[in-house]
Protein backbone atom coordinates (compact mmCIF):
# COMPACT_ATOMS: atom_id res chain seq x y z
CA UNK A 1 0.00 0.00 0.00
CA UNK A 2 1.34 3.46 -0.89
CA UNK A 3 0.11 6.39 1.16
CA UNK A 4 0.23 10.06 0.34
CA UNK A 5 1.69 12.07 3.17
CA UNK A 6 1.54 15.80 3.57
CA UNK A 7 4.83 15.63 5.44
CA UNK A 8 7.33 18.43 5.77
CA UNK A 9 9.23 17.08 2.75
CA UNK A 10 6.48 16.02 0.32
CA UNK A 11 8.90 14.98 -2.39
CA UNK A 12 9.87 11.90 -0.37
CA UNK A 13 7.70 8.90 -1.19
CA UNK A 14 5.66 7.60 1.73
CA UNK A 15 6.51 4.26 3.32
CA UNK A 16 3.85 1.51 3.20
CA UNK A 17 1.78 1.49 6.38
CA UNK A 18 -1.00 3.29 8.18
CA UNK A 19 -0.03 6.79 9.24
CA UNK A 20 -3.68 7.86 9.52
CA UNK A 21 -4.20 11.57 10.15
CA UNK A 22 -0.50 12.17 9.62
CA UNK A 23 -1.10 15.88 9.02
CA UNK A 24 -2.72 16.37 12.41
CA UNK A 25 -0.08 14.33 14.23
CA UNK A 26 2.75 16.23 12.57
CA UNK A 27 1.04 19.52 13.45
CA UNK A 28 0.89 18.45 17.12
CA UNK A 29 4.54 17.44 17.01
CA UNK A 30 5.45 20.76 15.43
CA UNK A 31 3.56 22.63 18.14
CA UNK A 32 5.00 20.65 21.06
CA UNK A 33 8.54 20.07 19.75
CA UNK A 34 9.07 16.82 21.69
CA UNK A 35 12.61 15.46 22.03
CA UNK A 36 12.12 12.12 23.76
CA UNK A 37 9.63 10.32 21.55
CA UNK A 38 8.36 6.74 21.69
CA UNK A 39 6.26 4.90 19.14
CA UNK A 40 4.54 1.62 20.02
CA UNK A 41 3.91 -0.27 16.77
CA UNK A 42 6.06 0.84 13.85
CA UNK A 43 5.64 -1.87 11.21
CA UNK A 44 7.62 -0.62 8.17
CA UNK A 45 8.09 2.95 9.39
CA UNK A 46 5.20 4.87 7.78
CA UNK A 47 4.52 6.83 10.96
CA UNK A 48 8.03 6.69 12.42
CA UNK A 49 9.84 8.21 9.43
CA UNK A 50 7.91 11.51 9.13
CA UNK A 51 7.97 12.00 12.91
CA UNK A 52 11.71 11.27 13.09
CA UNK A 53 12.28 13.66 10.20
CA UNK A 54 10.34 16.43 11.97
CA UNK A 55 11.90 16.04 15.42
CA UNK A 56 15.50 15.85 14.24
CA UNK A 57 15.20 19.59 13.49
CA UNK A 58 15.31 20.22 17.25
CA UNK A 59 17.52 17.18 18.08
CA UNK A 60 14.68 14.87 19.04
CA UNK A 61 15.02 11.08 18.85
CA UNK A 62 12.32 8.49 18.27
CA UNK A 63 12.42 5.07 19.91
CA UNK A 64 10.36 2.54 17.97
CA UNK A 65 9.05 -0.43 19.92
CA UNK A 66 7.77 -3.33 17.86
CA UNK A 67 8.07 -7.09 17.85
CA UNK A 68 8.61 -6.96 14.06
CA UNK A 69 7.45 -10.55 14.03
CA UNK A 70 5.44 -10.19 10.84
CA UNK A 71 1.95 -10.14 12.32
CA UNK A 72 0.32 -6.73 12.34
CA UNK A 73 -2.13 -7.22 15.14
CA UNK A 74 -0.33 -8.90 17.99
CA UNK A 75 3.02 -9.96 19.34
CA UNK A 76 4.67 -13.36 18.84
CA UNK A 77 7.75 -14.87 17.25
CA UNK A 78 11.18 -13.64 16.27
CA UNK A 79 11.77 -10.11 14.91
CA UNK A 80 12.04 -11.20 11.28
CA UNK A 81 10.82 -7.86 9.84
CA UNK A 82 13.30 -5.74 11.70
CA UNK A 83 15.58 -5.55 8.67
CA UNK A 84 12.82 -4.06 6.45
CA UNK A 85 12.12 -1.41 9.04
CA UNK A 86 15.82 -0.60 9.47
CA UNK A 87 16.32 -0.37 5.70
CA UNK A 88 13.35 2.01 5.29
CA UNK A 89 14.62 4.21 8.09
CA UNK A 90 18.11 4.20 6.60
CA UNK A 91 16.85 5.03 3.10
CA UNK A 92 14.73 7.87 4.49
CA UNK A 93 17.87 9.36 6.01
CA UNK A 94 16.65 9.24 9.62
CA UNK A 95 18.62 6.27 10.96
CA UNK A 96 20.62 8.58 13.24
CA UNK A 97 17.68 9.64 15.37
CA UNK A 98 15.65 6.43 15.33
CA UNK A 99 16.25 3.76 17.95
CA UNK A 100 14.72 0.33 17.87
CA UNK A 101 13.49 -1.96 20.62
CA UNK A 102 12.43 -5.32 19.20
CA UNK A 103 10.24 -6.54 22.05
CA UNK A 104 6.62 -6.73 23.14
CA UNK A 105 5.60 -3.21 24.17
CA UNK A 106 4.64 -4.01 27.76
CA UNK A 107 7.90 -5.85 28.34
CA UNK A 108 9.88 -2.92 26.90
CA UNK A 109 8.10 -0.53 29.27
CA UNK A 110 9.56 -2.35 32.27
CA UNK A 111 13.06 -1.28 31.25
CA UNK A 112 12.27 2.27 30.14
CA UNK A 113 13.75 5.03 32.34
CA UNK A 114 13.54 8.38 30.47
CA UNK A 115 10.62 10.84 30.81
CA UNK A 116 8.77 10.80 27.48
CA UNK A 117 7.62 13.95 25.64
CA UNK A 118 5.61 12.17 22.91
CA UNK A 119 4.05 8.72 23.06
CA UNK A 120 2.30 7.26 20.00
CA UNK A 121 0.24 4.12 20.64
CA UNK A 122 -0.33 1.96 17.56
CA UNK A 123 0.66 -1.64 18.42
CA UNK A 124 -1.80 -4.43 19.21
CA UNK A 125 -5.30 -2.96 18.76
CA UNK A 126 -7.28 -5.28 21.04
CA UNK A 127 -9.00 -3.70 24.04
CA UNK A 128 -6.77 -5.59 26.50
CA UNK A 129 -3.55 -4.68 24.70
CA UNK A 130 -4.37 -0.98 24.32
CA UNK A 131 -5.27 -0.75 28.02
CA UNK A 132 -2.07 -2.63 28.90
CA UNK A 133 0.06 -0.31 26.73
CA UNK A 134 -1.50 2.78 28.27
CA UNK A 135 -0.98 1.47 31.80
CA UNK A 136 2.59 0.41 31.05
CA UNK A 137 3.75 3.51 29.15
CA UNK A 138 1.77 6.58 30.25
CA UNK A 139 3.49 6.60 33.68
CA UNK A 140 6.73 7.23 31.75
CA UNK A 141 5.33 10.37 30.09
CA UNK A 142 6.53 13.60 31.66
CA UNK A 143 3.95 16.07 32.98
CA UNK A 144 2.81 18.11 29.99
CA UNK A 145 3.84 15.35 27.55
CA UNK A 146 1.68 14.32 24.61
CA UNK A 147 -0.02 10.95 24.08
CA UNK A 148 -1.46 10.09 20.69
CA UNK A 149 -3.46 7.07 19.53
CA UNK A 150 -4.41 5.76 16.12
CA UNK A 151 -7.47 3.83 14.97
CA UNK A 152 -9.90 5.19 17.55
CA UNK A 153 -13.40 4.28 16.37
CA UNK A 154 -12.18 1.93 13.62
CA UNK A 155 -15.15 -0.20 12.71
CA UNK A 156 -13.04 -3.37 12.55
CA UNK A 157 -11.06 -2.63 15.70
CA UNK A 158 -13.79 -2.20 18.30
CA UNK A 159 -11.53 -2.45 21.35
CA UNK A 160 -9.48 0.68 20.71
CA UNK A 161 -12.04 3.39 21.58
CA UNK A 162 -13.33 1.77 24.82
CA UNK A 163 -9.76 1.21 25.99
CA UNK A 164 -8.81 4.88 25.51
CA UNK A 165 -12.11 6.11 26.97
CA UNK A 166 -11.85 3.92 30.05
CA UNK A 167 -8.20 4.73 30.71
CA UNK A 168 -8.70 8.46 30.27
CA UNK A 169 -11.85 8.58 32.39
CA UNK A 170 -10.11 6.65 35.16
CA UNK A 171 -7.13 9.01 35.28
CA UNK A 172 -8.73 12.36 34.51
CA UNK A 173 -7.25 12.76 31.04
CA UNK A 174 -9.14 15.02 28.61
CA UNK A 175 -9.00 13.21 25.30
CA UNK A 176 -9.23 15.23 22.09
CA UNK A 177 -10.59 13.51 18.98
CA UNK A 178 -9.97 14.44 15.39
CA UNK A 179 -11.52 13.05 12.24
CA UNK A 180 -10.52 14.17 8.78
CA UNK A 181 -12.93 15.81 6.33
CA UNK A 182 -14.22 13.79 4.55
CA UNK A 183 -14.08 11.07 7.22
CA UNK A 184 -11.76 8.12 6.80
CA UNK A 185 -13.63 5.18 5.15
CA UNK A 186 -13.21 3.12 8.34
CA UNK A 187 -14.39 6.04 10.53
CA UNK A 188 -11.00 6.28 12.17
CA UNK A 189 -10.21 9.19 14.43
CA UNK A 190 -6.87 10.13 15.91
CA UNK A 191 -6.95 10.84 19.64
CA UNK A 192 -4.52 12.86 21.68
CA UNK A 193 -4.10 14.39 25.10
CA UNK A 194 -1.67 16.18 27.35
CA UNK A 195 -0.72 14.17 30.41
CA UNK A 196 -1.11 16.31 33.51
CA UNK A 197 0.68 15.81 36.82
CA UNK A 198 -2.64 14.78 38.46
CA UNK A 199 -2.97 11.87 36.00
CA UNK A 200 0.52 10.65 36.82
CA UNK A 201 -0.26 10.80 40.55
CA UNK A 202 -3.45 8.79 39.92
CA UNK A 203 -1.50 6.19 37.93
CA UNK A 204 1.21 5.86 40.58
CA UNK A 205 -1.44 5.51 43.29
CA UNK A 206 -3.15 2.74 41.32
CA UNK A 207 0.16 0.94 40.87
CA UNK A 208 0.95 0.98 44.56
CA UNK A 209 -2.46 -0.49 45.52
C1 LIG B 1 -0.83 -1.20 12.75
S1 LIG B 1 0.84 -1.69 12.78
C2 LIG B 1 1.70 -0.18 13.07
C3 LIG B 1 1.58 0.73 11.91
C4 LIG B 1 2.59 1.84 11.87
N1 LIG B 1 2.50 2.72 13.02
C5 LIG B 1 2.39 2.60 10.58
O1 LIG B 1 2.02 3.77 10.64
O2 LIG B 1 2.57 2.03 9.51
C6 LIG B 1 0.97 -2.49 14.33
C7 LIG B 1 2.37 -2.91 14.69
O3 LIG B 1 2.37 -3.29 16.06
C8 LIG B 1 3.23 -4.38 16.25
N2 LIG B 1 2.78 -5.07 17.46
C9 LIG B 1 1.67 -5.79 17.66
N3 LIG B 1 1.59 -6.19 18.93
C10 LIG B 1 2.69 -5.73 19.56
C11 LIG B 1 3.18 -5.81 20.87
N4 LIG B 1 2.52 -6.44 21.83
N5 LIG B 1 4.35 -5.21 21.16
C12 LIG B 1 5.05 -4.54 20.20
N6 LIG B 1 4.62 -4.43 18.93
C13 LIG B 1 3.46 -5.01 18.61
C14 LIG B 1 3.12 -5.21 14.98
O4 LIG B 1 4.31 -5.96 14.78
C15 LIG B 1 2.92 -4.13 13.93
O5 LIG B 1 4.13 -3.78 13.33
Amino acid sequence: MRLTLAATEPEIEATPGWFNHGDRILALVEQQKPRVCVELGSWMGASAIPVARAIRRWSGALTCVDTWSGTVGHAGGAPMMVWSFARNVFEAGVAGNVRMIAAPSVEAARWWREPIDYLYVDADHSYEAVIADLHAWVPHVRPGGLIVGDDYGHRNLPGVAPAWDEFCAQHGIRLERHQSVPPHPDRIEVVYATVEESCLISLKKKRSQ
